[in-house]
């Protein structure tokens, strides 16, 4: 952990040493200031160059120290990065791979800054819960202008080399050996006066509304990061870079950043940060591992079906070079599916031109479109992604397991259903997992990967990899009904509509739930989403009716409590938005702004009095502890099970595929935030007086954790027993 210095004949190259990613941790600090304050009195010295080993500048502080060191030693980077903006001597950056937060920040207290054409610059601090502390929100508005600044601050984008040298950000983009060209660019500029390059001293090219354009971006911000405190604090500190002179905008960027910094909000975004890389090192039954598993390479991929999954996951294919063969069952749905294929794809490459990003030729791998079953025999892999059918899925298994060459891996997209039994009817069950994309699934990041009983180490590696290839983040779930995703919403979203029941409007429970940073609340997301998912998947699982008579107080089944609001929605043909009316109205069908339906107000009305449905009057913060607590009751069943190797991965889960905010970290993080003796009591509480819903009594994991004195969640991993899949 160092700062390493050797002469290239006049000038000194400065090279930032901490594997893997040389992040700035107080001994780098400290060891920069060191050697620039003896490069400073070489006389010998005329000019710096500033790099990071391993073709890597910086991508930033040491996250990990972020929760156990002082605030002090975080603050000490602006020492740096002020020492070599006053260096007499001419500093460049050279930046290779990434310079990230902190590392942008060096980057911008040196004179020039030179760049490698794949290089990536940001400040990701605002997705830490954070802002760039140490003089990033005074500097880059002084550098590009306050526009391009705050969109870079507030959104924490990751910019393009390219697109960097654009905005005035690097003053050069080189194809090759960035440090040379660096040394040859200090040898160049040894002489010239500093002052106009240094961004301490230039004047802020302020645009005439600037008042507005603050406010604008806060409400977008609001609107795009609902409940997010960092965002807003990020605009704020910007502002100051405009009200202040630059050494008293310093000093209130440090005030900011200290308000965020020990706030729960930064603790949650943290964790999030390494939950999500965490997920990589899955551990199955056996005890293989991803240390000890090897992925096997697919070039060939096919799909089958592509209805709303098949499309974004050929798309998806092809965008990482792989070579695709599309499936469907006839000429009409081959048609439609191949033009939606097309049309996603070339409306990504204009994304991709516009945003100024090179091109890789060819962007997507060729897709080949088929009717013939044949076609698939030398597929590397298969998704299949057909009607959620358990009779239509087995017998696409069967005909896979005959026509296609031994070592095809067999995967399914199955939301829900039976892996093991799927797996059952082909010749090779070590080869058959889930692969439970998201939709759209050219654009969720997220992957569930459902390994079955008997899903081979290779085979769950193979996935894995491709995963990462696809640019998603997956997580290794075990088999049950529903995963862990789905499994987790089924007791939210019967919360939600038990509230119905009980007195509220689906805009009274949306609302409660947006506030707490979900982009949609359940019944917007199921207008969204479609009613008649859910509805397809109880018929198929047998779980539709019985309908309530008249002066039944509430509905059972085998003495559990159970709505049929949802199915009546679906009989009466309001499927969501696109039927035009779901839980609310919209303009027409397909639209899109959700609006109160005083049809659905009376008929809740009337639904209450038939069935002597007494109002149960709940307050506002305990709408949001009736939807959300069974939903964590439930993952510590999933852990319980074995279903989730560790609570970081139903969190990822939530973060990445369900809407949960990240500043709230994910269902698991935040019940540890809330208090797991909070989280059981109010549990206990609710289900003492709802003996027919399951889903409130509390999981016999959490009660062990509350026991024990509720052990911070890094060590809930060691409470679980060993995961078992489950078996036919
Ligand atoms: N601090 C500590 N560890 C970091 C790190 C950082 N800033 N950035 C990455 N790492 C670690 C990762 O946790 C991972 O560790 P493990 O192997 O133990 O899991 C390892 O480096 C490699 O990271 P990735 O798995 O993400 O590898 P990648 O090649 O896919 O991506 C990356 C590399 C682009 C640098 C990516 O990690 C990234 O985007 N990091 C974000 C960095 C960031 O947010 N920096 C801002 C920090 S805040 C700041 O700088 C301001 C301040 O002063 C407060
Ligand atoms: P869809 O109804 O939109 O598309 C299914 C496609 O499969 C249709 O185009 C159909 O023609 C085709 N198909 C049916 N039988 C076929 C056969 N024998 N051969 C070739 N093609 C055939 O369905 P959707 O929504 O894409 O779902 C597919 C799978 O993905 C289901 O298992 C579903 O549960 C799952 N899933 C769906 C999600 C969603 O949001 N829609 C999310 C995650 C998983």
């Amino acid at each position: 952990m160092s700062a390493l210095k050797r002469m290239l004949g006049p000038v000194a190259v400065i090279t930032i040493s901490n594997p893997p990613v040389n992040a700035l941790s107080p001994a780098v600090q400290e060891s920069l200031l060191k050697v620039l304050k003896e490069i400073n009195l070489d006389p010998t010295v005329k000019a710096i160059v500033l790099g990071g080993e391993n073709g890597k500048f910086s991508a930033g502080a040491d996250i990990r120290t972020f929760q156990t060191r002082e605030v002090r030693s975080a603050a000490s980077l602006e020492d740096v990065n002020s020492a070599l903006e006053k260096s007499t001597k001419p500093i460049v950056a050279a930046i290779e791979g990434v310079a990230l937060g902190g590392g942008l920040e060096l980057a911008l207290g040196c004179h020039y800054r030179l760049a490698h054409v794949k290089a990536q610059v940001a400040l990701p601090e605002v997705l830490l819960g954070l802002l760039p502390g140490a003089g990033g929100t005074q500097r880059l508005p002084r550098l590009i202008g306050i526009p391009a600044a705050l969109e870079i601050i507030t959104t924490g984008q990751y910019v393009s080399a390219p697109a960097a040298l654009k905005l005035g950000l690097l003053d050069s983009v080189v194809e090759d050996n960035v440090v040379q060209a660096a040394v040859d660019l200090a040898h160049n500029v040894i002489g010239q006066p500093l002052e106009p390059r240094r961004l301490c001293m230039r004047p802020l090219p302020c645009p005439p509304n600037v008042e507005k354009l603050f406010d604008e971006a806060k409400v977008k911000l609001k609107k795009q990061f609902r409940g997010a405190k960092s965002h807003q604090v990020c605009v704020d500190a910007v502002r100051a870079a405009v009200e202040l002179p630059f050494a008293e905008g310093i000093l209130k960027e440090r005030e900011l950043f200290l308000t965020l910094f020990s706030s729960d909000q930064a603790k949650a975004r943290q964790y999030a940060f390494f939950a999500e890389r965490s997920v990589a090192r899955w551990t199955a039954p056996s005890g293989a591992n991803w240390k000890s598993a090897s992925p096997r390479p697919i070039r060939t991929a096919a799909v089958i079906g592509l209805g709303t999954m098949g499309r974004g996951i050929a798309v998806s294919l092809a965008r990482a070079g792989i070579q695709v063969i599309a499936l469907e069952q006839d000429k009409k749905q081959l048609e439609m599916g191949s033009k939606a294929v097309m049309s996603i794809m070339e409306r990504e490459t204009q994304k991709k031109q516009q945003l100024g990003h090179a091109l890789n030729a060819p962007h997507f791998g060729f897709v080949k479109f088929t009717l013939d079953f044949n076609e698939l025999g030398n597929a590397d892999l298969v998704i299949e992604a057909v009607y959620e059918n358990m009779a239509l899925k087995k017998e696409i298994f069967q005909r896979l397991s005959k026509m296609c060459k031994p070592e095809t891996f067999l995967c399914t997209n199955t939301s829900g259903l039976n892996i093991d039994e799927i797996a059952s009817v082909t010749d090779r069950p070590h080869l058959v997992i889930g692969t439970h994309f998201f939709s759209p699934a050219n654009i969720m990041r997220l992957l569930e990967v459902v390994r079955g009983y008997h899903s081979s180490p290779t085979t769950i590696s193979t996935v894995m990899n491709l995963s990462k290839v696809l640019g998603k983040i997956a997580v290794v779930v075990g088999n049950c009904p529903l995963f862990v995703g789905n499994r987790l919403m089924g007791p939210y979203v019967e919360q939600a509509v038990f509230l119905l029941e009980d007195g509220y409007t689906p805009n009274e429970v949306d609302q409660v739930l947006e506030e707490f940073g979900f982009a949609m609340g359940p019944f917007r997301m199921s207008d969204l989403a479609g009613l008649d998912v859910g509805w397809r998947s109880r018929m198929e699982r047998g779980l539709t009716g019985p309908k309530l008579s008249p002066g039944v107080p509430a509905c059972q089944r085998e003495g559990k409590r159970y709505s049929p609001l949802p199915d009546i929605l679906c009989e009466k043909g309001r499927l969501g938005q696109k039927t035009g009316q779901g839980w609310y109205q919209y303009e027409r069908a397909g639209g899109r702004t959700a609006v109160a339906d005083p049809w659905l107000q009376s008929f809740l009305e009337d639904y209450r009095k038939a069935h002597k449905i007494r109002q149960n009057v709940v307050r506002h913060d305990e709408i949001l502890e009736w939807c959300l607590y069974p939903l964590i009751n439930e993952g510590f069943k999933v852990l319980e099970d074995g279903i989730a190797s560790g609570p970081e991965d139903i969190d990822v889960i939530y973060t990445h595929g369900y809407g949960w905010p990240k500043h709230m970290g994910g269902p698991m993080f935040y019940a540890s935030m809330v208090g797991l003796p909070r989280v059981l009591t109010t549990l206990e509480t609710y289900y003492e007086s709802n003996r027919d819903v399951p889903s409130l009594k509390p999981s016999a994991l959490l009660k062990k954790l509350v026991t024990q004195g509720s052990p911070p969640l890094k060590e809930w991993r060691s409470q679980l027993g060993h995961h078992q899949s489950s078996k036919l």
